[in-house]
Parts: structure tokens; C-alpha cells; sequence
């Protein structure tokens, strides 16, 4: 009874400590097509500077150049190397009448609802759990280059030939 008692105790401790590891390790994420356009799949995430600290998620197939990023609790924080010492978050940013809508890494800890959902799933899947958030899409778009958006909820997404459905997968 009393080993019962101890086992069980030390198996929610290990559970929670692999967890408590998963925050705030770094990895970088890779593309996993789940439909629409192969040539998404397998790329390699980095951030496109849009202006003063802000920056735009954009994809490629060199792993060592991609940027590193961890979750802190719900919160998706990016290495970005170019000023150190400040907090860099993935948000959302909601398109009115969309079918999807851009993100934005700015400077913080992630905005309220947009920037405060995000979670790992079956192992290494990163997903948000902002209701909201549907999936994520990769579009050859502004930047004439692979960039990151999210499906919103109430839309039926038609893949455009120019996009794909896709995971985003940490890889440590
Ligand atoms: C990949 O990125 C690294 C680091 O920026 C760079 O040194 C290397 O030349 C790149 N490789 C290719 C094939 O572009
Ligand atoms: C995690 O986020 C909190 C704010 O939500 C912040 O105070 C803390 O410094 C962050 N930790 C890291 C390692 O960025």
C-alpha cells in the first residue's frame, strides 16, 4: 500500500517534470504539409524584419539559419538575435471577413487571446489553443518568399495553389 502510494507519487512527479523541461526549451520549427502545395514541406522558420522590433515568420530549407524559439507557458518566444535581452512574441493579428490572417512577432510576451494560446500537441505539434485559430498556412506572399499565417474560425480555407496547410513541428 505504502509503495503503491510512493509509485504513484513519483510518476506525477516525472510527468510534471518532463513538462516543466518542454518550457522554455529552445527548438527550431519545420513545416509538415498536411495539404495543398508540397514544396512548404520541410522548410525551416526565421523571422523577416518588418521594422523597429518587429518581424514577420517567414520559411526556407537551411536548418542552421533558421531562429530558434521556446514556449514560456503559452507564450511563443523567439531568439531573435539582433537586439538581446528583450522578449520577442509570436501574436496573431485577426483579419476581419478572412479566411486567414497574418501573425506578427513584436517586442513582449505575447498580446492577451493572440499571443497567449500556444501549446505543444502529440509530442512536438505546436498549435494555439485561442479559439479562434484553426490551423496554420504557409503562402508565398508580400515578402515573394514562404510566410506564416493561420486559418480563422467560421472559414471554409480553400488551399490556393500558392499555399499549404501545415504543422509546425518543434525540432530540438
Ligand atoms: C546556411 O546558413 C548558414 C548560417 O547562416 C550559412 O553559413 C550557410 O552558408 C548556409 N547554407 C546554405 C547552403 O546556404
Ligand atoms: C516568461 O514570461 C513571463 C511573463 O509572462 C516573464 O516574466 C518571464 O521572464 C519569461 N521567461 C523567459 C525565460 O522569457
Amino acid at each position: 500500500m505504502r509503495f503503491t502510494v510512493f509509485v504513484t507519487a513519483a510518476l506525477a512527479a516525472f510527468t510534471m517534470s518532463v513538462e516543466a523541461l518542454r518550457n522554455l526549451q529552445k527548438f527550431k520549427v519545420q513545416t509538415e504539409v498536411i495539404e495543398g502545395n508540397q514544396k512548404f514541406d520541410g522548410l525551416w522558420a526565421s523571422l523577416y524584419h518588418t521594422g523597429a522590433g518587429t518581424a514577420d515568420v517567414y520559411f526556407h530549407n537551411n536548418r542552421t539559419a533558421a531562429f530558434s524559439a521556446f514556449l514560456n507557458h503559452t507564450q511563443f518566444q523567439w531568439v531573435y538575435t539582433g537586439v538581446s535581452q528583450i522578449p520577442y512574441a509570436l501574436n496573431l493579428q485577426y483579419q476581419t471577413y478572412a479566411a486567414w490572417g497574418p501573425l506578427e512577432v513584436s517586442p513582449g510576451y505575447g498580446s492577451d487571446y493572440y499571443g497567449k494560446g500556444f501549446v505543444f500537441k502529440n509530442g512536438n505539434q505546436i498549435v494555439d489553443k485561442f479559439e479562434e485559430w484553426t490551423g496554420w498556412l504557409v503562402c508565398d506572399w508580400w515578402h515573394q518568399v514562404p510566410q506564416l499565417f493561420w486559418t480563422q474560425i467560421g472559414a471554409k480555407v480553400k488551399v490556393i495553389p500558392s499555399c499549404a496547410k501545415v504543422q509546425l513541428i518543434a525540432r530540438t
